[in-house]
């Protein structure tokens, strides 16, 4: 079988390391590299998650260097959610794996130039480093197969009524790549939602024999807890839903829509504005999830788990 060249961009993160899990047992993708990105810890902890990941799940690749911090912004951290190191309480031993010193935008760019048409980028983290890539590079637009995307929302939002983190932390990276010309199949607050697992399935899952059962359970437990801190009955694992989506296309449900994002705004600043109903009349840039199927999602977790022997 011919397989799919994937890149990765991370902020590792509890839901990307989930996201992680299920990518790496994924026979149809040839991991080309993770790109780790600024945004639910500082860069340097979330790149050592990211090789440190990299080592336990066997994925081998390059583990880039990224953006430090949003394109204007400052950062914002997501440590309430995933803890001081990012990864709750999981913690896995320093990567021994050489230091790759190239950054993640000129590695898109490499594999989209060895890979025209094919190469798909899998983004569940702020945009920073796809629109860096975008603006150095242009012609990467039309080189990339294909770019799917954990962020946003046709509806609330998870960090400001309308702003869902990942876009809300870097919206001027989010504008960029949505008003770049590519196709954005975007997997956000909306459909994610509806694949929320209640915390049985969480302990059917975290039950589950397998080799990583000891690093899930001390990751997930940390996520649990912390949802309960913010009023949740269990956590959203948001990247790892849109794995899922992409690995199982019949998980979702996507709506075909132009897509901006609010970067002036007082109230509505990093909203994604999905134009659902084509108000505007503009030509979709955007494929929005909508609806998703939890029981699907839990069994591409449950099978690929099964993997980990
Ligand atoms: C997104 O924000 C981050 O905290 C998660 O890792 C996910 O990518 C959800 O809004
Ligand atoms: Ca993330």
């Amino acid at each position: 079988m011919l397989k799919e060249p994937v890149i990765i961009d991370t902020d590792p993160g509890i839901d990307d390391f989930m996201a992680l899990v299920l990518a790496a047992k994924c026979e149809r993708f040839d991991i080309k590299a993770l790109t780790p990105v600024a945004g639910n810890q500082v860069f340097e902890k979330v790149w050592r998650n990211a090789r440190g990941i990299a080592k336990l799940l066997g994925i081998n690749c390059v583990v880039t260097k990224g953006a430090e911090k949003p394109l204007i912004l400052e950062q914002e951290l997501a440590d309430a959610v995933h803890g001081e190191t990012g990864l709750g309480k999981l913690q896995l031993p320093e990567s021994d794996a050489p230091v790759c010193e190239k950054y993640a935008w000129d590695v898109m760019y490499e594999e989209a130039k060895k890979n025209p048409g094919k190469l798909h980028i899998i983004a569940i983290g702020p945009l920073t480093n796809v629109a860096i890539a975008i603006k150095k590079y242009p012609d990467i637009v039309g080189l990339i197969g294909k770019l799917s995307i954990m962020g946003g929302s046709a509806g609330f939002g998870n960090h400001s009524p309308y702003g869902e983190f990942n876009i809300w932390v870097d919206p001027h990276a989010a504008a960029i790549v949505f008003r770049s010309g590519l196709k954005v199949q975007m997997f956000g607050m909306d459909g994610n939602k509806t694949c929320q697992m209640s915390v049985q399935d969480f302990h059917d899952i975290m039950d589950l024999d397998c080799a990583i059962k000891q690093e899930m359970n001390d990751a997930l437990s940390f996520s649990i807890e912390a949802a309960h801190g913010y009023g949740a009955e269990a956590p959203v694992l948001h990247d790892a839903v849109t794995m899922a989506g992409i690995i199982d296309e019949s998980l979702m449900e996507f709506v075909e829509c132009y897509t901006d994002v609010e970067v002036r705004s007082k109230t509505c600043f990093g909203r994604t504005i999905c134009d659902v109903r084509n108000t505007w009349g503009k030509q979709p840039n955007s494929l929005v999830a909508v609806k998703g199927d939890k029981e699907k999602f839990k069994s591409v977790i449950i099978n690929t788990l099964k993997k980990y022997r």
